[in-house]
């Protein structure tokens, strides 16, 4: 098998699968609404080959970040990017970032709960950087939590910029594709395989929506995340455990890191043999594969389904719950808040920061003490795709303070 070949076959492939993306998004991009989302997906949901479209438009970029992620996988494998052009190569991993970006800003667009809240999520990751954290996040909520502007920006970004990148991309990379340069199988059976999966996916799991969204999920941070960042928030799990700060090594250095490493391939590799596999090339694709394995089942019980409408772990429970507060417990709550550095993503009485939710009322949220515990001690194991640190290091007996002290809030 001639490895240069197959690999730009599957490029092309690639390109025959961005192609459908763009058809399906131009039939439905009519039918959307920035200034009315929730209103407009609902009826866009209720004519049935419109629904199957949009399903479909789903299911296809999906599967699209699948297929870039095996044909860079296997481009590193065989070192088929020794032979390919280095053009080529970085381009095709711009693209699987373009593709990821696309999936997560279109994800916002219908505008339910579990998009509002799974963008509140995401963009608080963003925020955990140091210095640049909070302007970074800013800028891509348009403001200090998510709403109406985050989704302004997200549309455009969707159907404007990062297509016109995507275009100029495609071109480019069209044009390094030399005729009769690629394996014609390789881009059928790419193809084919890529078009029957999406579409069996879509008849099988239609995407539904939501309840629609209300101001506030606009800081609410209780959803499911999708399958794709999943080994983004195990990373953030897993470094946020080693201290709260180091969050962003997790969220921001390591992927930028491989990131790097793996546009840098046909640089790196010193000993460039034409045909032969590369050490290289081999180990740093083992790691990834099996690191992405590891992480996304680190976090697989995270995940939301598509179709399912019980997206959230709790109903926001209401109603006039009474929790005595032990005054004393309860103030010595207030100070271990400050010490602890709650207050920097938390607001009480309209100061603190904008990481987390607002703390005002959460007896009614959560009443019952143990979850409160056991929420400070491991946030991911009563809130799926919480990304607060987890507090165990402090102690249970401070801990049942903290806690104590949150209720108290009115
Ligand atoms: C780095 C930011 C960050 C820090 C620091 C932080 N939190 Fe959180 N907190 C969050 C996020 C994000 C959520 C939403 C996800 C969740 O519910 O776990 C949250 C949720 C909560 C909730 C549940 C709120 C709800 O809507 O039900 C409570 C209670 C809470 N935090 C208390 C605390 C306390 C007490 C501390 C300090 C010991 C603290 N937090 C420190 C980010 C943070």
């Amino acid at each position: 098998v001639n490895s240069r070949r197959v690999f730009n076959g599957l490029i092309a492939a690639t390109l025959f699968a961005t192609l459908l993306e763009v058809i399906t998004g131009f039939i439905l991009l009519p039918f959307y609404s920035v200034k009315d989302p929730y209103k407009s997906s609902v009826a866009l949901e209720a004519s049935p080959v419109l629904h199957f479209l949009q399903t479909f438009h789903h299911w296809l970029s999906a599967a699209l970040i699948v297929l870039l992620g095996i044909f860079v996988l296997f481009g590193l494998w065989s070192a088929a990017y020794r032979m390919s052009s280095k053009k080529l190569w970085g381009g095709s991993i711009i693209l699987l970032v373009l593709i990821l970006l696309l999936q997560l800003t279109g994800h916002l667009l219908p505008w339910d709960q579990h998009a509002v809240r799974t963008a509140a999520i995401e963009t608080s990751i963003a925020q955990k950087a140091p210095v640049v954290g909070a302007m970074q996040a800013d800028l891509l909520r348009g403001g200090k939590a998510v709403g109406p502007e985050t989704l302004s920006i997200w549309f455009w970004a969707h159907v404007a910029i990062l297509p016109l990148f995507w275009l100029l991309l495609t071109v480019l990379l069209a044009k390094k594709i030399r005729p009769g340069g690629f394996s014609k199988k390789a881009l059928v059976a790419g193809g084919a395989a890529y078009f029957v999966f999406s579409l069996g996916c879509a008849i099988g799991m239609a995407v539904q929506l939501g309840p629609g969204a209300s101001t506030v999920d606009y800081g609410a941070f209780d959803a499911k995340p999708e399958w794709y960042v999943l080994p983004l928030h195990s990373l953030l799990d897993i470094f946020q455990n080693i201290g709260p700060n180091f969050a962003f090594v997790g969220t921001m250095v390591i992927p930028a890191v491989v990131l790097l490493l793996v546009i840098l391939a046909p640089w790196m590799d010193l000993k460039r043999e034409a045909g032969k596999p590369s050490i290289y090339g081999m180990v740093l694709s083992l790691v990834i594969f099996l690191g992405s394995c590891i992480l996304i089942q680190k976090s697989a019980s995270n995940v939301a389904v598509p179709n399912g409408p019980n997206l959230f772990a709790k109903a926001a429970a209401g109603g006039s719950t009474v929790v005595t507060i032990d005054p004393k417990l309860a103030e010595l709550g207030q100070k271990l808040f400050t010490e602890q550095g709650c207050d920097s993503c938390h607001t009480v009485d309209g100061s603190g920061g904008n990481g987390g939710p607002d703390l005002k009322g959460e007896v009614a949220k959560h009443p019952d003490r143990n979850w409160q515990v056991q929420h400070l001690t491991k946030p991911t194991a009563v809130v799926p795709g919480s990304t607060m640190p987890s507090f165990a290091n402090v102690g249970d007996s401070k801990l049942k303070a903290l806690a104590e002290y949150v209720l108290s809030l009115k």
